[in-house]
């Protein structure tokens, strides 16, 4: 099974950004752990701070992997165009985010990605992507 993970603006700094927020692990090192706790799975990873490369990584993969995992950080928030590439390919997305966004700032409450995604995660820290993983193997 191949999963790709698509990280969006800002969370390349996590480990050092808000860690009373999001925590001190950079993803590099959680997504080690996770490939070491999912060996069986073909697992990727990519992050971009900027919009379009997103959209273009959710196209290139969308008609091919059979999952994406995307925490569009701020964008989730703001893009119409984000939103129109995960309806628009045939993988299934989950959305995810380490905080939990309805716990935060009115304008966190919004997501241009959940009327597409299969399934929301939130909240939960870093597992949040775990737990996504897992939502595949179900
Ligand atoms: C986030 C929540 C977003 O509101 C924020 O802009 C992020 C990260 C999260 O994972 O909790 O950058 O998506």
């Amino acid at each position: 099974m191949k999963l790709m993970i698509i990280n969006g603006p800002n969370l390349n700094l996590l480990g050092k950004r808000e860690p009373e927020v999001y925590g001190n692990t950079t993803f590099e090192d959680y997504f080690k752990q996770l490939q070491e706790k999912f060996p069986d799975l073909e697992l990727e990873y990519y992050q971009s701070n900027i919009e379009g490369e997103l959209i273009g990584k959710i196209q290139e993969v969308g008609f091919d992997y059979d999952g994406i995992i995307l925490n569009a950080a701020a964008y989730t928030h703001t893009s119409v165009g984000i939103g129109d590439a995960v309806k628009a390919v045939e993988t299934p997305v989950i959305e995810v985010h380490i905080s939990n966004t309805h716990q935060r700032e009115e304008y966190r409450h919004v997501s241009y990605i959940s009327p597409g995604a299969q399934g929301v995660i939130l909240g939960f820290g870093l597992q949040s992507y775990d737990l996504a993983i897992q939502s595949f193997l179900g």
